[in-house]
């Protein structure tokens, strides 16, 4: 049975493309099929790829993310995925808010999945340095893991 799961930040050309890219990695050597997406609360970068210096600590990291392209989030991805993972907490507050009555998504926040981490942010790195798109980075890929492994134990059912 496959599962979906959408990622979404501000600017979907930051963190939620590294999310993608990085839980794509981990379910391609899983038996698990995911289809797997990213989009932004906010417009103001659609149809552009990823922030170049998200895609060089992608690169850095062994990650491709050239190719993504963003796009907003829309009423039909509540119904389209299974689940829509918010990569801060004012993400999760913007997706709450326009969450359709019978959505079918779980809404969740990603470091919900990692232990010890609950509650906390992906901060935003668009205002900062290389080293903080590189945290965002290790961040992403260490929830991708946990998220992976969530996936594989529900089979299916809500994560
Ligand atoms: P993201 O980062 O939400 O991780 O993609 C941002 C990208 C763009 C802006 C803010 C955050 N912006 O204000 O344009």
């Amino acid at each position: 049975m496959s599962q979906s799961v959408l990622f979404v930040c501000l600017g979907n050309i930051c963190r939620s493309p590294l999310a993608e890219a990085a839980l794509r990695r981990e379910c391609a050597a899983s038996e698990l099929t995911v289809i797997i997406d990213s989009a932004g609360t906010g417009d103001w970068h659609v149809g552009q790829p990823p922030d170049e210096r998200a895609q060089a600590t992608a690169a850095r990291n062994g990650l491709d993310i050239g190719h993504l392209r963003a796009r907003q989030v829309t009423g039909s991805d509540f119904h389209d995925f299974d689940h829509i993972i918010a990569l801060d907490n004012q993400n999760l507050r913007d997706l709450t808010t326009m969450r359709p009555m019978k959505a079918v998504a779980k809404l969740s926040l990603l470091f919900d999945h990692v232990a010890g981490r609950a509650g906390e942010d992906v901060a935003d790195p668009f205002y900062g340095e290389v080293e903080d798109f590189d945290q965002t980075c290790a961040e992403v890929t260490e929830a991708a893991t946990t998220i992976r492994k969530l996936l594989e134990a529900s089979q299916g059912e809500p994560i």
